[in-house]
């Protein structure tokens, strides 16, 4: 079995991932492949994985298994692993599932088409060097399933950070910049494709250039894609708030396509433990930077990411955590227990939060933001809002669903054709996760 066929695609884990998985699908595609939705009919089944916390780990195993199960019941299929587990664990795994062909880390997937077609030739092939920075080779082709109103462009690749809980520097490698021009021309190419909404991506976004001579700086490349006529609204992930400088926040008072909302990680309200995390800011400065924000845009929308339990986190620590969902107006947040990752510095530290303990803290955080949610949502009923609208909901006929600058999701009762317009939609009741309206004008 050489050659092109049918491939499945199998991703887990980030934004990123899921973009990687859109350039090999390109690259695939190229080469005559075609993608399948059933991986029963599939030649080639690729898993993208993560490796950020062991669930993430875990979901790969049983995904793997599933696969590995219809290759020893017979079906001719390729299997492959890719993205962040494969990098930190390559060998391992081609040791533990005989069935696995082919493993590869994100470095790997502009070669996605050389290192498959090595596996069709009955190798086991195993490829996890991290390529050169200097000219690193960003692919430009644009996923061939782009559809829908929102898009991804990744922007940077890696993590130079050295935060002390975090694998990504691990599976990622060192960082690089992408070309501004590449990206401006990637941008324009998805709304050409009907794109709207675009997200730029990279692990610490705010860095982005200042490694590279000659490129822009991150507030250079906002006003640079800013102009690409026909963007409707710019989005950016993830943001640090060390490097989160006065030219950033400054687009935020002249891009008006720039959304308001914004993802700004904090991690922890303590400042001893944002110390021990390494992330080189106090909880004064994150008040600080969020305040300037909110000057420069007054409706601006934050989310964060949080972790409970860190090594050392007290019941002191943790209220500061908790004091600053109020301090800073958390609408929406990711929050994970903390969970020790192979090779990382927090590895070191000894003084283990009993896990009931983090567990009681993560559902008092998860309680109290939703809460915030519920509340922020309520406060837009009888109020106007501009959305642009996705398309049918996944939960009920005749509704469709829209997102705002600010990313609250609205449902009202409305046609499918709507996908793709700009809808003026009044508010009339607020949920934990989205907004219920009816349309006022097209
Ligand atoms: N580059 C991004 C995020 C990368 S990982 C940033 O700097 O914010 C996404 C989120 O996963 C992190 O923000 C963190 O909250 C969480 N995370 C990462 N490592 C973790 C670990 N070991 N345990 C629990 N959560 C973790
Ligand atoms: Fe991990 Fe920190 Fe880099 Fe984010 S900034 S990817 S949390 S090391
Ligand atoms: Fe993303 Fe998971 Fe890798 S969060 S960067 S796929 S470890």
């Amino acid at each position: 079995m050489d050659g092109a066929g049918r491939v499945y695609f199998h991703t887990l884990g980030c934004q990123m991932n899921e973009v990687d998985t859109g350039k090999m699908r390109a690259r695939l595609t190229a080469q005559g492949w075609v993608t399948t939705d059933d991986p029963g009919l599939a030649d080639l089944v690729l898993v993208n994985t993560c490796s950020v916390r062991e669930k993430a780990v875990d979901k790969m195993r049983s995904v793997l298994g599933s696969y590995r199960m219809a290759r020893r019941f017979g079906q001719r299929v390729t299997i492959g692993v890719a993205g962040c587990v494969a990098q930190e664990r390559g060998a391992e795994l081609l040791e533990r599932y005989p069935e696995v062909d082919l493993v590869f880390g994100p470095d790997g997937v502009n070669r996605v088409d050389e290192l498959v077609a090595r596996a069709q030739r009955g190798e086991r092939v195993m490829d996890t060097t991290f390529l050169d920075l200097d000219g690193y080779p960003f692919s430009d082709e644009i996923d061939p399933a782009t559809t829908g109103v929102a898009g991804f462009v990744t922007i940077q690749k890696g993590c130079d950070n050295k935060c002390t809980f975090c694998i990504v520097p691990a599976t990622r490698g060192a960082e690089a910049s992408r070309p501004a021009d590449a990206i401006v021309a990637e941008v324009a190419a998805l709304v050409a494709r009907g794109i709207k909404d675009v997200t730029l991506l990279g692990q610490n976004v705010n860095s982005y250039g200042l490694k590279r001579v000659g490129e822009k700086t991150f507030a250079e490349l906002l006003r640079a894609v800013h102009e690409v006529p026909g963007l409707e609204v710019l989005r950016y992930t993830t943001s640090h708030p060390r490097d989160m400088g006065p030219d950033v926040v400054q687009c935020y008072a002249d891009l008006p396509k720039l959304a308001s909302h914004l993802h700004l990680p904090v991690q922890s309200g303590s400042n001893r433990v944002l110390k021990r995390m390494k992330r080189y800011y106090t909880r004064e400065h994150f008040l600080d930077v969020v305040a300037q924000l909110r000057k420069a845009r007054p409706d601006l929308v934050l989310s964060t990411d949080i972790i409970v339990g860190f090594p050392g986190e007290t019941d002191e620590d943790f209220e500061q955590t908790m004091s600053l969902l109020d301090d800073a107006g958390f609408v929406t947040s990711f929050s994970f227990k903390y969970n020790p990752r192979p090779g990382t510095p927090a590895l070191k530290l000894k003084d283990e939060v009993d896990p009931a303990v983090a567990s009681a803290r993560l559902t008092r955080w998860q309680d109290a933001q939703r809460e915030r949610s519920l509340q922020f949502h309520r406060s837009l009923e009888g109020s106007v809002v501009r959305a642009l609208v996705e398309g049918a909901s996944r939960h009920d006929e005749g509704v469709v669903a829209g997102r705002t600058s600010a990313f609250t999701m609205v449902n009202f009762p409305g046609s499918p054709e709507l996908a793709g317009s700009f809808v003026d939609v009044r508010v009339t009741r607020g949920f934990t996760h989205s907004c219920r309206g009816e349309l006022v004008g097209a």
